[in-house]
């Protein structure tokens, strides 16, 4: 039985709707209160029991690719001056069971094309896909990857982690009809995306996190470019599910679309109410402002 070891993370988009904050380095490099995006994803991928991050990253690379390698002159300031709490802080960015693995994405050609980069590494085996601009805080149950990966144990094909979205949004997210619309789990009948709201075929989004077998990346060879110009994960999820069960997962948690700034802005808000450090006083000065 084959277990999910791998995660790709596309790490290689331009991010134009953070200009220019995102000039020099990836929007996945962005904070929310103390801690960069792409860690949150990479936390939730190994608590789901990850053991190889795949990441396809484009022109600022290095950024992620130093946030997770060793920092030894940090390390070294940290440690002459005592301060271990820090240090520990530096050194978890990643387990030591854990590798890392960049692949670059010569040129952004859409997210299906970043996917299929990750063919020569991941090769037949189930992985895990997390985009990290979506934020899931899985609020007191499971990390969602690793609910994801509870429903792939147990049946065994592609799962796709959806939630119900205002039928105004349809056009922002790929858009999923299920046998059913009741229950947590469905089998998908059919996946599109970005259609408007008088053409989509429900509510029910995909959000950043896919689990999928190997023969996607038959389907995404085989792909044209789809909506935007771009070389689309949801048109082969398309193509695979006419040969392949694939399944949409509504689950637990709530997601922020960091994507897009107001997203980013209420995960800081509300990231901030949950952070030991700063909760108290945060939530002291939002009620001085706000009168909450
Ligand atoms: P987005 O659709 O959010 O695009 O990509 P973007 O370029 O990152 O951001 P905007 O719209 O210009 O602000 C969804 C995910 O797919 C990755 C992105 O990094 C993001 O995680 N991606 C997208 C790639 O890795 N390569 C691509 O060619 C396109």
């Amino acid at each position: 039985m084959k277990k999910v070891t791998k995660a790709v993370f596309p790490v290689a988009g331009l991010g134009s709707r953070f200009l220019p904050a995102t000039k020099a380095s990836p929007k996945e490099m962005m904070p929310i209160v103390d801690k960069p995006l792409i860690q949150y994803a990479v936390e939730e991928a190994v608590a789901a029991g990850v053991t190889d991050l795949v990441f396809i990253t484009g022109r600022s690379k290095r950024a992620i690719e130093d946030h997770f390698d060793k920092a030894y002159e940090l390390e070294t300031e940290l440690e002459n001056r005592g301060k271990t709490e820090l240090l520990k802080i530096v050194r978890d960015t990643v387990p030591s069971h854990v590798n890392c693995i960049y692949i670059r994405q010569a040129e952004a050609l859409g997210l299906g094309h970043a996917v299929l980069c990750a063919a020569p590494v991941v090769g037949e085996e189930p992985f895990a896909v997390l985009l990290a601009d979506d934020l899931l805080d899985g609020e007191g149950a499971a990390p969602v990857m690793k609910q994801m990966v509870d429903v792939y144990n147990y049946n065994r094909c592609s799962v796709l982690g959806v939630m119900n979205v205002p039928l105004a949004q349809t056009r922002q997210y790929g858009i999923v009809s299920t046998e059913r619309d009741v229950g947590d789990i469905q089998r998908v009948t059919g996946i599109v995306e970005k259609p408007k709201p008088e053409e989509a075929p429900s509510t029910q989004a995909v959000v950043g996190r896919y689990i999928l077998t190997g023969r996607i990346f038959d389907h995404l060879r085989q792909l044209t470019p789809g909506a935007g110009g771009e070389l689309q994960l949801t048109d082969a999820i398309a193509s695979l599910l006419k040969e392949e069960a694939v399944l949409a997962y509504q689950f637990q948690g709530v997601r922020y679309d960091c994507g897009s700034k107001l997203g980013y802005l209420q995960a800081t808000v509300e990231l901030a109410l949950k952070h030991p450090e700063v909760r108290e006083e945060f939530a002291a000065f939002l009620a001085g402002r706000f009168g909450a």
